[in-house]
């Protein structure tokens, strides 16, 4: 008789952003003369850059042409795209990561929820909360924990992110295994200094652990005090995996580009306690389930490091930065405290009431769509996040409206 993998039914029904589309997509059913405005999932809407979308247009032609067509590319992604990534984002800010140890996807989602196949099933794993929910899931579906108790799964060490600490959690006084951070982070929008991670180095070094280390949000970065990869800080190499994606930086959320970077000195261990490199076992991974990323789009995504693909992104990313500075400014107004915002996409406002009623207060008064906090884990009662993607009109037009819904 065939069986289900049980810990499936140790989730939740559905995935935070499903219940959220479902919710909103009954109240748009029910109200089709009231528009809503989508400050929920990090979703970008600003078209892509002009660079990409010349490159894009001519790798396609070249994929037309019998004398410069491809077919399958190197599962890790063209040398082009690696060596421009290792140069810009790792070695021009003094931090040692080689093109070889660069792996490109179709997404840091993937990325972030495949990667625990490489590790054992018993290993103790220490969580931020809030937190992304693919952290949490897919370490879940993989049997790595117990029961959902109280709304907190059992075998987890969840890292409380509060407003005592400025939502950056601390290292724990217990040891852990495989350690999750994100930097500026999903859902808060806190930032880590040097010496926060710094610490965490030192935690994992001492520990013989590894830290994931989601930084897809790094371009949104402006204080120049603050790292942008985990390899800035000294001994990362030899404890840290880090994902980064194109997604929020270039907009691509539907065109898919994304990597992850594993330096061959990062070891885990065996049964037998001897030290193995990560590297290798990724690597036999990304090959037998990945086929590579389309040639056309690890050509627009190479075009981002051109000085001319500097200059877009940036003011890309500067203009979702100028709307969360609006919405910042906007909450506070309202009376509302706030982090986020300055260094990040998202603004995560302390609002002292239930995170669903809220949501639905939003929704139901002002038709505008938020995250309730407690989507993310427990400490994000109490809290909603409000994403900065959209258009200036649309940010305006929605905190007018949730100024009126509040009054
Ligand atoms: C979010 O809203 O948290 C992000 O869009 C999720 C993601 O990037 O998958």
């Amino acid at each position: 008789m065939i069986r289900i993998n049980e810990n499936y039914t140790k989730l939740k029904a559905s995935y935070l952003f499903s219940d959220i589309a479902k919710r909103v997509s009954a109240y748009q059913q029910a109200n089709p003369g009231k528009p809503v405005i989508r400050l929920g999932i990090g979703d970008v809407t600003e078209p892509l850059p002009p660079v990409c979308v010349e490159a894009l247009h001519a790798a396609t032609a070249e994929m037309g042409r019998r004398e410069t067509f491809k077919g399958y590319g190197p599962e890790q992604g063209y040398a082009f795209l690696r060596e421009a990534i290792a140069q810009n984002d790792f070695q021009a800010r003094g931090a040692r990561i080689e093109p070889d140890e660069i792996f490109v996807s179709d997404g840091s989602k993937c990325d972030c929820g495949n990667i625990q196949e490489i590790f054992s099933n018993d290993l103790r794993l220490a969580i931020p909360d809030p937190v992304y929910p693919v952290y949490v899931d897919t370490n879940v579906m993989a049997g790595r924990t117990g029961a959902n108790v109280d709304g907190r799964y059992e075998g987890i060490t969840y890292l409380d992110c509060t407003p005592a600490n400025g939502y950056v959690p601390q290292v724990p006084s217990v040891a852990a295994d495989l350690i999750y951070l994100c930097f500026p982070n999903n859902p808060t929008g806190a930032v880590a200094t040097r010496a926060q991670l710094a610490a965490w180095v030192e935690y994992a070094k001492k520990n013989k652990a590894v830290i994931l280390y989601d930084a897809a949000y790094e371009a949104f970065i402006r204080n120049p005090e603050i790292p942008h990869s985990i390899y800035e800080i000294d001994g990362a190499r030899d404890v840290a995996i880090e994902f980064r994606s194109f997604s929020k930086t270039a907009g691509f959320t539907g065109t898919r580009c994304a990597f992850t970077v594993i330096p061959k000195t990062l070891v885990a261990y065996d049964a037998a306690g001897r030290a193995q490199p990560l590297h290798p076992l990724w690597n036999r991974r990304h090959t037998t389930k990945f086929n590579g990323v389309s040639y056309p789009i690890q050509k627009a995504a190479a075009a981002i490091y051109t000085d001319e693909g500097k200059k877009q992104t940036k003011a890309l990313t500067d203009f979702y930065l100028g709307n969360a500075a609006l919405i910042r400014q906007a909450v506070s107004k309202l009376g509302f405290t706030c982090v986020g915002g300055e260094n990040a996409p998202y603004i995560w406002i302390n609002t002292g009431r239930d995170s669903w009623e809220f949501f639905d207060l939003l929704l139901n008064k002002a038709q505008v769509v938020c995250t309730p906090g407690a989507g993310f884990g427990k400490c994000g009662e109490g809290h909603v996040r409000i994403s900065a993607f959209n258009s200036r009109e649309n940010v305006v037009a929605a905190l007018e409206r949730i100024a009126q819904a509040l009054k």
